[in-house]
């Protein structure tokens, strides 16, 4: 009996340590792939230092429906932060219902790209902000619009010269988009299983999931959705090896073609971060795919030109399943009432 247990003990302690053995060499072998855990603290952006001030104004701007010229659409309606930081639809629905031509991307982690848009059309977030505001199929305001709408509600007053303090003239569209990237900054999500991973806890990821993430770098998705955010970093053609179909990839969107204007550039996208995707469905620029598993299976014949099965689909999914990290707490903010110099609904 004594000597079953000692050898009991001897082969899980075996056990252990080859899975430990296991654990380590997947790790490093991620690291090398250039998978990487979401830094601690708020990061940093260029040319906008966040303080406590903005990025209390930039959470009442980015929930404020007042931003846009109906009064209806908010930054949160087509980024719910509750949702995932995207409006789960497959082309978002803007002004007067109309429906734009690309699937929202999450906000969640947008720091983390290095371009924004789907063609990486603005350079940083604080760039980014100001399109959606203006374009006319999301909140189809004009600046100077947004402008009297802040100056006309005294508590904004208030906040924007105690953001941006020492500005003569504080209450600018350049600083609503400042603020509202504040803000953004903390939209992060560490603490997945997969951060948790690889930071050393062996225990965080199923194995399922590590076995996936083995097949996620085997297979090459990790060529392009790696970093940080497992993408948000480069272009390449949709459909590099095959080309998907029109419901798919709509020939109308040509993607950073349309910002380059080369024709190389023709149906190049930047590779999408796969950071909580999970939670963002349906997927790709065009909104077309509701299913994760279908996804991969597309971004196998479309991008590696390798048939992907069923169960090993269902191991990468299982394995982004892990890159959903802890949702940020969001105190809904009270917003200042409007005033007789508000302008009014333009529906
Ligand atoms: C893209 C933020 C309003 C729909 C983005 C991105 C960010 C963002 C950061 C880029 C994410 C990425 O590339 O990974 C904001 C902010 C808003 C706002 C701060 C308020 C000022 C809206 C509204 C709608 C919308 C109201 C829907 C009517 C979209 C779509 C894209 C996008 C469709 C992708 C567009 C493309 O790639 O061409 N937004 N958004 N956004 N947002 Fe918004
Ligand atoms: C988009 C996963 C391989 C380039 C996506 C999306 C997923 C995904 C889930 C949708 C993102 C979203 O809707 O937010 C994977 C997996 C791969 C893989 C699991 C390996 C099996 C690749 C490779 C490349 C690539 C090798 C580059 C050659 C892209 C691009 C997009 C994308 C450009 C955006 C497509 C669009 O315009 O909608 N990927 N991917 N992917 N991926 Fe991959």
């Amino acid at each position: 009996m004594k000597k079953t247990m000692i050898a009991l003990a001897v082969s899980m302690g075996f056990v252990a340590t080859l899975v430990a053995a296991d654990d380590s060499a997947l790790r490093e072998k991620a690291k090398s792939a250039g998978l990487l855990p979401i830094p601690a603290g708020v990061p940093e952006v260029a040319g906008n230092p966040v303080t406590r001030e903005k990025i209390d104004l930039g959470r009442m701007l980015f929930m404020d429906p007042r931003l846009s010229a109906s009064g209806v659409i908010s930054c949160n309606t087509c980024h719910n932060l509750g949702m995932g930081g995207d409006d789960n639809l497959p082309t978002s629905v803007g002004h007067g219902w109309q429906t734009g031509p690309r699937n929202s991307p999450t906000v969640l982690n947008a720091v983390f790209n290095a371009a924004q848009f789907w063609d990486g059309r603005a350079e940083d977030l604080k760039a980014q902000a100001k399109g959606p505001v203006q374009a006319g199929v999301e909140m189809a305001n004009k600046p100077e619009n947004v402008v009297v709408t802040l100056k006309s509600i005294p508590e904004y007053v208030e906040r924007f010269t105690k953001a941006f303090p020492n500005e003569p003239d504080p209450v600018t569209f350049d600083n609503m988009a400042k603020a509202i990237e504040a803000f953004e900054v903390t939209l992060v999500t560490p603490g997945s299983p997969f951060d948790d991973w690889i930071e050393g806890n062996d225990a965080a990821m199923t194995d399922e999931q590590k076995q996936g993430l083995d097949l996620y770098i085997e297979k090459g998705c990790s060529a392009c959705h790696s970093g940080v955010n497992f993408g948000g970093q480069d272009y390449f053609p949709f459909g590099l090896i095959t080309k998907p179909g029109a419901d798919i990839l709509p020939p109308g969107d040509k993607g950073r073609f349309q910002v380059t204007n080369t024709v190389s550039d023709e149906y190049v996208f930047r590779a999408g971060p796969l950071r909580n995707i999970a939670l963002t469905a349906p997927y790709f620029h065009s909104g077309a795919v509701w299913d994760l598993g279908a996804a991969v299976a597309l971004m196998g014949t479309a991008q590696l030109g390798t048939e992907i099965s069923d169960e090993e689909a269902a191991r990468i999914v299982a394995f982004l399943h892990a890159l959903t990290g802890e949702q940020p707490t969001i105190e809904y903010p009270i917003l200042p009432v409007e005033t007789a110099e508000t302008p009014r609904p333009d529906l």
